[in-house]
């Protein structure tokens, strides 16, 4: 396994996250930065995805590098019953960095142990989504000042959404209080919890998004409910309209709060929201161009002479 490889949000420290938001501001600054001459990325997608991939390729273009890679796995030998471990091998031989998403759980992490080309998880099915996380901590920097002491509502879907297990995690290090809004069936899994308690990080648990909820948030990150990880469609059709955001229910929320959402969207915030200067999530899908032009450099070894 190569060491730069970021398959877990835990495989980096708090000075490495610190250095990481440091140098997406640089890159926010100076986008084209040609620093990757010479050196091929692989994109290997397995799942969808629209802002991750693009994201990713436009930073490796933005930096002077080259792509390859799929957004369709059906096009490629896996569909002729090529392994993983196959396929990630072969990656090895052309590129210089290996960027995957999977919808298995620990796929990243088994890709990563069979190469020595470095690999980043771009979500791992309800598992993790560590570049994410990034982007997801470099916007809360950028609108709140800081990363300490704030008050995060996460909203939907908790128990398959990675996004919010990757976030939880990194967000050890900044003495949070986190609201977990969801139904039963979709609650913060144990794991997570224990993890919070682990870790002396305040948390409670809520299945109303109450307007006292909502006032004392500084962030609110809603999610998708997802379709895709169930395997009982009638569970699915039953919650997954619980929770929706309208802009009314925003009038009486703190001066600094910012709205997130990893995207896509599809019922949990209501278009009312949009102009509201409060909602952030396409700023920060854009972020998400700064925040992983840094984690290419850092997984390629690249220091940026700035
Ligand atoms: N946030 C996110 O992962 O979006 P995509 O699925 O479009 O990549």
């Amino acid at each position: 396994m190569n060491s730069n490889s970021l398959v877990s949000i835990s495989d980096i420290s708090k000075d490495e996250i610190l250095g990481l938001l440091e140098q997406a501001r640089y890159f926010e600054e100076n986008p084209n930065h040609k620093i990757l001459d010479g050196k091929v990325v692989a994109t290997l997608f397995f799942e969808p995805s629209t802002r991750t991939r693009l994201s990713f390729e436009t930073a490796v273009n933005r930096l002077g590098g080259r792509v390859i890679g799929f957004s369709d796995a059906s096009t490629t030998s896996s569909s002729k019953g090529e392994t993983l471990k196959d396929t990630i091998k072969m990656v090895s031989n052309y590129v210089d960095l290996i960027i995957m998403r999977h919808y298995l759980e620990g796929a990243a992490r088994y890709a990563s142990e069979v190469t020595d080309t470095p690999v980043i998880n771009a979500g791992d099915g309800a598992n993790q989504h560590p570049t994410q996380t990034m982007l997801d901590l470099y916007s809360i920097y950028k609108t709140q000042g800081t990363l300490e002491n704030l008050t995060i509502t996460m909203v939907g879907d908790l128990k398959y959404g990675r996004t919010v297990h990757s976030l939880l995690m990194a967000m050890q290090y900044f003495n949070p209080t986190f609201r977990f809004v969801a139904c039963k069936e979709l609650e913060m899994p144990a794991e997570y919890k224990d993890f919070c308690d682990k870790n002396g990080i305040k948390y409670t648990e809520h299945t109303d998004f109450s307007a006292d909820v909502i006032n004392s948030s500084d962030i609110i990150y809603m999610t998708r409910v997802q379709r895709e990880r169930f395997t009982d469609i009638m569970e699915y059709e039953r919650v997954k309209n619980l929770y929706t955001l309208h802009n009314a229910m925003l009038d009486n929320s703190r001066d600094n709060l910012r709205i997130l959402h990893p995207l896509p969207r599809v019922n949990e915030i209501d278009y009312d929201v949009d102009d509201n200067p409060k909602a952030y999530y396409f700023q920060q899908a854009q972020n998400g161009l700064y925040a992983r032009q840094a984690i290419i450099c850092k997984a390629l070894g690249i220091e940026i002479n700035k």
